[in-house]
């Protein structure tokens, strides 16, 4: 049999996302209310070495090429460089990634770097500061800026920027934001929203989807269709005024890419989930606290992802919301 996480429709998940923490220092007024969630209590959360048991059972048994380390903000998880310096050790060796809101990256860019992080994705909805301060409830923009500015001083590459546009608030920026991105070497992607906020305040017609986000381009560049392959990747990529810079566009509700989904995640307290959207998850962490070998639990694994679901339904008659919002889950 196949040892890798496959499921009943032939995928094949090798891209591990890992949530450290549900925590964030943000409070995007699309994610999660201004006064935070009730964030998991430490006990909950896998340690440092569950954590590395279980990232040295997906690449060696289960065939994970990819790791990319989320939160909440993964910045705020003390042991992030032992983290990624245990997993560069591995072979063979996966590609570590982050994906993070940048603030303190200033401080550990170079850290992390040494450590055996690839690349980096940074999200940052504007350029303004006001604009900033109110989309995410703290005045930290120039962090944000410094941290990116480190990261590419440090080496990695590419630096990807990742930004939402929210209808009447920075939806007239696109451009602005691809000029920045552009002029500074950072690959820019714009995500549609999904209805993975706490709240439970998504309404698909205030979502920019990414039909507006190309017009709104075009006022400014010239788009073409970039010929390099995507593979599972979320992102549509198109060259700007011709290459080689580029912008993507990750419409995950008007053009789900769920057939070439290859992910599987694990959430901060030790639980998979096949899918985003999931309905299940499989608790890993009750197996790792009671005693169960390695083979057991690569077995489990592959078990939850057997029945991982054709897509996420967001446009089915009777969705739901997951019970976690997204910053629980992990991006
Ligand atoms: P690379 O392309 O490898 O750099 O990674 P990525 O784009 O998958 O990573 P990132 O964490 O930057 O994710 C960007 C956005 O893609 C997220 O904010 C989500 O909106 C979306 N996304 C990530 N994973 C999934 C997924 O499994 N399903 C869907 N529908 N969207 C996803
Ligand atoms: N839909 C799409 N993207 C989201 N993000 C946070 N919430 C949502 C949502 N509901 C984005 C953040 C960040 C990335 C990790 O996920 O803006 O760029
Ligand atoms: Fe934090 Fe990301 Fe949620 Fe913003 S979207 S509050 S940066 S987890």
């Amino acid at each position: 049999a196949d040892p890798r996480l496959v499921d009943t429709f032939g995928r094949v998940a090798t891209d591990l996302r890992i949530s450290l923490t549900d925590r964030c220092n943000l409070r995007c007024t699309y994610c999660m209310p201004a006064e935070g969630l009730d964030w998991m209590p430490k006990s909950e959360q896998l340690t440092d070495d569950e954590l590395v048991r279980l990232i040295t059972i997906a690449v060696r048994d289960l065939g994970i090429e990819e790791l990319r380390f989320t939160g909440g903000e993964p910045l705020l998880r003390r042991g992030l460089e032992e983290l990624v310096a245990a997993s560069a050790a591995l072979r063979p060796r996966p590609d570590i990634s982050l994906t993070t809101n940048g603030i303190g990256l200033a401080r550990r860019a170079e850290a992390l770097a040494a450590a055996g992080v690839d690349r980096l994705n940074v999200s940052m909805d504007t350029l303004r500061q006001e604009r900033f301060a109110t989309i995410t409830r703290r005045d930290r923009l120039a962090d944000v800026l410094d941290g990116m500015a480190a990261a590419r001083a440090a080496g990695l590459k590419p630096i990807k920027i990742n930004s939402v546009l929210l209808r009447g608030q920075n939806d007239d920026e696109a451009v602005d934001l691809l000029r920045f991105a552009v002029d500074n070497g950072y690959e820019l992607r714009f995500i549609e929203q999904m209805p993975l906020d706490a709240q439970h305040g998504w309404e698909r017609t205030e979502m920019i989807t990414a039909g507006e986000i190309l017009e709104r381009l075009r006022t400014g560049f010239t788009l073409t269709p970039d010929p390099t392959e995507r593979g599972g990747a979320p992102a549509e990529r198109w060259l700007v005024d011709g290459g080689p810079a580029v912008v993507g566009v990750i419409a995950s509700v008007t053009r789900p890419f769920c057939g070439a989904c290859d992910r599987t995640r694990l959430t901060a307290d030790g639980q998979i989930r096949s899918c985003l959207f999931a309905r299940t998850e499989t608790d890993l962490r009750a197996l790792l606290r009671g005693g169960a070998g390695d083979a057991e639990i690569a077995d489990t694994w592959r078990t939850a992802m057997w029945g991982k679901l054709a897509g996420h339904g967001i446009d089915e008659p009777g969705f739901l919301q997951p019970d976690r919002p997204m910053s629980a889950i992990g991006g």
